[in-house]
């Protein structure tokens, strides 16, 4: 039996992990461990119950106000307990958390191999994302096994001199994930949400939490967003805020009193994923949203300054508007009134996968570890 150790920490590696954990539950001689950090806890906690997984270990690290720091420690002290109570023979870990990085150390100090799934993504900025791209760098130095989404991706890794081995090009576990909610049926559990006129309103959809975008940057993005919903009566927005108390407090000062600004708390995945299929356009720093409304023909608003996934951006359904208040207004405007533009950003295109990640996978451990 393959014991195969599955950590993650916060809401989008849970999403991203999750069919991986089902897909390797599943095959024969493999057995899937899953220890969550709790970096995240109620956003964690959402993806554990919609997937119905129960972690053997949780490391219940979550602290309002949490420092990097504060992270980094109590993964790397909590999971030495972890593996040198209940050793893996592979561990795997995901993207480019802090979860991530500390969890690839604290194995790679137990000795025990790491695999590094969404591998080989950079943006090229070690400021930007921050501390995201020095972490998937520095988990990409401890990983024995690199699961990269694109070609793209590959080729990073080639550059900094991985070995072309110990790389396996298997899409994004995103698509896995996406393609296991989106259903043209779907009801929202909240009746705001089926209330909401999507045929008739023009609805974006907006999420926003980077660190680096926390203080000026995101007031001028919410103060542009702000503008432009005010100028065209015929808009709406929804904004599922991140339950960072930084985040929430800027969203109040600039959204309040708007009746078509819809402040709700974070949606339970299935329930974003569908509703990423009904709006009309999508604002976001998020990562793991500029890769799931592309595969849905919704264009994209990056609310960054550069991007690590630049295929959609290539593809011409994601633009990057910056963090500055004209540019992000410009770019929202021009998808609210030019109508070509807008269509020609609609196309729905899938740089990141076909759905049999998890699969591809699987596959290439039982080829390493147990064939
Ligand atoms: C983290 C990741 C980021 C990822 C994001 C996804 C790092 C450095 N950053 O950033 O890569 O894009 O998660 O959302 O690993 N909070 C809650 N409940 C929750 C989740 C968060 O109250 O379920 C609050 C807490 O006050 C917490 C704060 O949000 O201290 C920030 O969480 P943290 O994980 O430190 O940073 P994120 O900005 O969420
Ligand atoms: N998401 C969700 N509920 C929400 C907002 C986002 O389930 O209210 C999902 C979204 O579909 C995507 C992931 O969370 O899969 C993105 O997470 P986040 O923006 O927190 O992190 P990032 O992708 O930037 O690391």
């Amino acid at each position: 039996m393959l014991r195969v150790m599955l950590v993650f920490g916060t809401r989008p590696e849970a999403i991203k992990m999750a069919p991986l954990v089902k897909a390797i539950e599943r095959e024969p001689g493999m057995e899937a461990i899953v220890c969550v950090t709790a970096q995240h806890r109620e956003m964690l906690d959402q993806v554990l119950t919609l997937f119905d997984i129960k972690p053997k270990y949780d490391l219940n690290l979550m602290k309002a106000g949490q420092s990097l720091s504060d992270i980094t420690a109590g993964v790397l002290k909590g999971l030495e307990d972890v593996l040198i109570a209940d050793r893996p023979d592979l561990l795997l870990v995901h993207g480019d958390t802090t979860t991530t990085l500390s969890a690839a150390l604290a194995a790679f100090y137990q000795q025990i191999p790491v695999g590094h799934v969404e591998a080989g993504l950079r943006s090229g900025n070690i400021y930007s994302p921050y501390p995201e791209e020095m972490n998937r760098m520095l988990a990409s130095k401890l990983a024995a096994v690199h699961f990269a989404a694109t070609e793209g991706n590959v080729d990073n890794l080639l550059h900094e001199g991985v070995d072309a081995s110990v790389i396996a090009k298997t899409g994004n576990t995103v698509i896995d994930a996406l393609k296991m909610m989106i259903r043209s049926d779907y009801v929202f559990e909240t009746s705001l949400l089926n209330q909401i006129d999507f045929e008739h309103q023009k609805v974006m959809l907006m999420t926003a939490h980077r660190r680096e975008n926390l203080g000026e940057p995101m007031a001028d993005i919410f103060r542009a967003i702000r503008e432009a919903v005010d100028t065209y009566p015929d808009t709406a927005l929804i904004f599922p805020m991140h339950l960072n108390p930084n985040v929430r407090k800027i969203a109040k000062t600039h959204f309040d009193g708007c009746e078509r600004i819809h402040l709700i708390e974070p949606l339970p995945y299935e329930a974003f994923a569908n509703l990423q299929n009904r709006v009309k356009l999508i604002l976001t720093d998020s990562g793991g949203i500029q890769e799931e409304a592309p595969a849905l023909g919704k264009p994209v608003v990056v609310l960054r300054t550069e991007t690590e996934r630049p295929e959609a951006v290539d593809a011409g359904t994601v633009v990057i508007a910056g963090v500055g208040y004209e540019d992000v207004k410009r770019e929202i405007t021009r998808l609210i009134t030019d109508e070509a533009h807008y269509q020609a950003m609609s196309e729905a295109v899938n740089p990141y996968g076909d759905g049999t990640a998890c699969e591809q996978i699987v596959k290439v451990i039982r080829q390493k570890y147990l064939d």
